[in-house]
């Protein structure tokens, strides 16, 4: 069997906003987002983690909403808009969701982290005060196995009260 070598494996290309940057990439055609952002992109604050679509670490927002990249195949990604947690922070300030997080320890090991944080950011751009029932709904899908969740619900709610409080220095 002949093994073709990496480069000509690289058939497919799209052209995506990625983190709010113009972005053309190669890769293979059989890739999945995930795969295509980690081992193509270099961006590797996405994790790998069952590729079964059960564990919710690699959640990525596609045009603002969260997907699991394990499961969508990077060349449907084409003209959209992806935001990993590379792209959460701006102007070289963390997100107030980064700054909550680690505040009140809710990233632990740090796994789950970057997807809690792109499901979270989703969950308060569209809905800006959300109760506990919608952040622990939002964030069902997403798995960790070193909080018990308290933390991160405690976090994203705290999150909440940074963002209104920066929206109110601003106005
Ligand atoms: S890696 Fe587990 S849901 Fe995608
Ligand atoms: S902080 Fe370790 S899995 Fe969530």
């Amino acid at each position: 069997m002949t093994t073709l070598p990496i480069e000509s494996q690289k058939t497919s290309q799209i052209r995506f906003t990625l983190n709010g940057e113009e972005t053309d990439v190669c890769f293979a055609p059989y890739k999945t987002l995930l795969e295509v952002l980690r081992e193509d992109l270099g961006h590797t604050g996405t994790k790998h983690g069952c590729e079964l679509g059960e564990c919710g670490a690699c959640a990525v927002l596609l045009d603002g909403k969260p997907v699991l990249s394990c499961l969508v195949l990077a060349v449907d990604c084409s003209g959209r808009q992806v935001l990993t947690v590379e792209g959460l922070g701006e102007d070289g300030n963390l997100h107030p969701l980064q700054d909550a997080f680690a505040d009140l320890g809710a990233a632990q090991c740090g796994y789950c982290t970057p997807a809690i944080l792109v499901t979270a950011k989703a969950l308060l751009d569209q809905n800006p005060h959300p109760s506990r029932d919608q952040i622990r709904e939002a964030i069902s899908g997403n798995l960790c196995r070193c909080t018990g969740y308290l933390q991160i619900f405690e976090a994203v709610e705290a999150a909440v009260l940074k963002i209104a409080a920066q929206k109110s220095t601003v106005t």
